[in-house]
């Protein structure tokens, strides 16, 4: 039996009695998607760094690095191929930094809570790099508040960025979650790259981009979004996305694909659920079918799934 019905079937039998669903198919350890494949600095004890200088000379040499605590003031710290970098514990963080993953290949991010961005930079910037996994952290700024481009993106990818998997993250109070493809003139480089699955992932009180694509494939499930105020997903310039399983409460044009650029993307969405406020604005039907194996948790109950099973502090080291 494929997974998706063994889900359905669970769900089914949970709304019978309407108790709260929160039975989870999907494992919660586990590296699934376009990043499939990434190992980053392997399965050896590393170095644990308890402050920025440690943390700033660790990311050199790559390998598996432990954060210890909350590191504030550390600026963006770039990374070289054939890292993890994991927080150790449920309080581990990067405050006031950032990470830039550019021109590399094979990293792994887990585990930490970043906040507050140096300004007009990214929490995480992928540039040009490839096998990427960003898993089990928690990304926020300091809400739909003052100045829109003072803190740039929570997590994004650009310069055709490849084999990306965000899952079991946390998005919230922020104007912008994540930018896939930078610009509606950059398709010599982003076509045929740009590929990103995004999954059991919670987004809330965001303005708009989560994610926001052009040019790239996105596969998004299992997701939870709540009371985001003005867009959702937007797929445009052409991008093809895939959504399903995934929860909208309070999320204006929650899949949408003639915002803003140029060019409309494509969409298509299966077994969604979209309360009032939240409705697809699906102009062009995608196409995209993936080439991995996925286990789905049906949007009924994914939101409790996602805000006990997400964040930091579930997956420790
Ligand atoms: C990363 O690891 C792979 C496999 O061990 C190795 O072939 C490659 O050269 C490494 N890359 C860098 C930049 O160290
Ligand atoms: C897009 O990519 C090309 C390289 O293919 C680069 O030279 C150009 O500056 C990029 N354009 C923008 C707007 O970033």
């Amino acid at each position: 039996m494929h997974f998706s019905t063994i889900t359905a079937l669970l769900s089914a039998a949970s709304l019978a009695t309407s108790t709260p669903i929160t039975r989870r198919a999907a494992t919660v350890d586990e590296l699934v998607g376009y990043a499939a494949g990434t190992t980053g600095g392997g399965s050896g004890s590393g170095t644990t760094v308890s402050s920025c200088s440690e943390l700033t000379a660790a990311a050199k040499n790559g390998g598996v690095i432990k954060v210890k605590g909350n590191l504030k003031g550390c600026g963006i710290v770039k990374l070289v191929s054939n890292t993890s970098v994991l927080g150790v514990g449920s309080d581990a963080g990067i405050e006031e930094g950032g990470f830039k993953i550019r021109k590399i290949e094979n990293v792994i991010v887990r585990n930490l809570k970043f906040t507050k961005s140096p300004e007009g930079m990214d929490l995480i910037d992928i540039d040009a790099a490839t096998n990427v996994w960003i898993d089990h952290n928690d990304f926020s700024n300091v809400g739909i508040t003052g100045d829109k481009d003072f803190y740039d993106g929570l997590l994004d990818a650009k310069h055709g960025a490849d084999s990306l998997t965000f899952s079991w993250n946390k998005f919230h109070d922020h104007w912008k979650a994540s930018l896939i493809g930078h610009s509606d003139s950059n398709a010599s480089e982003d076509k045929g790259k740009l590929r990103v699955t995004y999954h059991h992932n919670h987004w809330t009180n965001v303005n708009s981009r989560l994610p926001s694509i052009r040019f790239g494939t996105a596969h998004i499930y299992s997701s939870c979004y709540e009371d985001n105020g003005v867009s959702g997903i937007n797929s445009r310039m052409g991008a093809q996305v895939l959504v399903e399983a995934s929860d909208f409460k309070g999320t204006k044009r929650a899949i949408v694909t003639d915002l803003d650029s140029k060019e409309e993307g494509f969409a298509v969405e299966k077994d969604n659920l979209f309360d009032g406020a939240s409705k697809p604005e699906i102009t062009q039907q995608g196409s995209l079918e993936v080439p991995y194996k996925y286990t789905i948790d049906a949007a009924e109950g994914i939101c409790a799934i996602v805000k006990k099973s997400a964040g930091v502090g579930v997956v420790t080291f």
